[in-house]
C-alpha cells in the first residue's frame, strides 16, 4: 500500500502550487487547514491588516496609494507640504522595510514618521467632504477578490477586524468605493478628529504604527472577548508587525497566518517563510485566501 499523503489538501489546492507561493512547513499547514475546515465558519473570524494586505501594493509597475498617501498626493496639500511629506516617506519607509534591523529599534522611528506626517497633514486644512475627493482621485485600490471575500464573510456572519495603521476614515471610503463595508467588519485605525465646521484637527485615540498592532490588539480586547468562542483565526498581513494582531485573543485555538511580501522580497523572504504560514510574493489578489475560505465556509 502507498503511504498516506500527509499533505493532501495542499497539493488539491491548485492555487497553493503557483510558484509564488511559498509554505515553509507544508505538514504543519495542512493540520492547520484540516482544523479550520473541520471546525467550520461558527469557530472562524478573520484579523486583517489594510495597506498593502487588502489594499494593492502595484498596479503595472506603479505603487499604488496607502491610506497616507491618498491625503499627500491630493490637490489639497501645497507643493511645499508634499516635499517634507516626501521627505518623511523617503527617510523612515526604508527603515519600517528594513530586514536588519529588529522591530524594537525600528518602534521610534515609526512613532516619528507617523507623529510628524499627521501634523503635515493636519496643517493642510482638510475638511471631512474633501475625502471623498481625494480617494477618487488617488490610485488606492484592493487586491482582486476583495470585493468577494467582503461580500461571502458577510454572507457566512463571519467577523473581520482590519486593523491598520493607515488612517481609518481613509481605509472606510476606499472600501466603499471599490467594495462595500458590511456589518460583520470592524475597523481599528487612527481615525481624524474633525471639528464642529468639519475641519481636520488632529487625531483621534492612541495612535497606532506598523510595529505597535500588539498593544492595540490588548486594548481591543474586549472585542476578542465578544467573540471567545470563535477560536480560529486566519490572519493576513503584509509587515512583520502584523503578526501581532491577534496578540489578546482568549483561547485561540488555531491561527494560519498569510503574509504577503510586496518590497524588498530577496533580503525579506526568509523571515517571512520563518513567520508566517503561507507566504505570497508580489501577488495583486486575495487568491489564495478564498480558496482557503471556501473550503472552510
Ligand atoms: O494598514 P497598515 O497598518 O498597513 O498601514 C500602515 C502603512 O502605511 C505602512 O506600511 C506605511 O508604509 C504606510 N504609511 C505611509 N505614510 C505615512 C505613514 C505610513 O504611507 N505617513
Ligand atoms: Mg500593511
Amino acid at each position: 500500500r502507498r503511504p498516506k499523503k500527509r499533505t493532501k489538501i495542499i497539493e488539491m489546492m491548485e492555487e497553493l502550487q503557483k510558484e509564488n507561493v511559498y509554505i515553509k512547513d507544508a505538514e504543519r499547514v495542512e493540520k492547520l487547514l484540516c482544523q479550520l475546515i473541520q471546525d467550520g465558519k461558527s469557530k472562524l473570524q478573520i484579523i486583517t491588516d489594510f495597506d498593502m494586505t487588502l489594499s494593492r501594493f502595484s498596479i503595472n509597475g506603479k505603487r499604488c496609494a496607502t491610506c497616507h498617501n491618498v491625503l499627500e498626493n491630493s490637490s489639497l496639500v501645497p507643493e511645499s507640504k508634499k516635499q517634507v511629506l516626501d521627505e518623511l516617506r523617503d527617510t523612515y519607509y526604508p527603515i519600517e522595510i528594513n530586514a536588519k534591523m529588529t522591530i524594537e529599534e525600528k518602534i521610534p522611528f515609526m512613532m516619528e514618521w507617523w507623529t510628524k506626517a499627521q501634523s503635515t497633514i493636519v496643517a493642510c486644512n482638510f475638511r471631512r467632504e474633501d475625502l471623498t475627493r481625494a480617494v477618487r482621485e488617488s490610485n488606492a485600490m484592493l487586491r482582486d477578490g476583495c470585493d468577494w471575500q467582503f461580500s461571502t464573510l458577510h454572507e457566512h456572519k463571519v467577523p473581520m477586524l482590519i486593523f491598520s495603521a493607515g488612517i481609518g476614515d481613509i481605509l472606510e471610503e476606499i472600501i466603499k468605493q471599490h467594495s462595500q463595508m458590511y456589518a460583520n467588519m470592524r475597523v481599528v485605525s487612527n481615525y481624524m478628529d474633525f471639528n464642529h465646521d468639519g475641519m481636520l484637527v488632529g487625531f483621534k485615540g492612541d495612535l497606532v504604527h506598523t510595529y505597535n498592532k500588539n498593544e492595540g490588539a490588548l486594548r481591543n480586547s474586549d472585542y476578542f472577548t465578544t467573540l471567545k468562542d470563535r477560536r480560529n483565526i486566519i490572519l493576513m498581513g503584509d509587515s512583520m508587525g502584523d503578526l501581532r494582531m491577534a496578540d489578546g485573543v482568549p483561547n485561540m485555538q488555531h491561527i494560519l497566518k498569510i503574509g504577503f511580501l510586496n518590497d524588498n522580497i530577496e533580503e525579506r523572504l526568509e523571515k517571512y517563510k520563518e513567520a508566517y504560514d503561507i507566504v505570497l510574493v508580489s501577488d495583486s489578489t486575495m487568491d489564495v485566501p478564498n480558496a482557503i475560505l471556501k473550503k472552510i465556509l
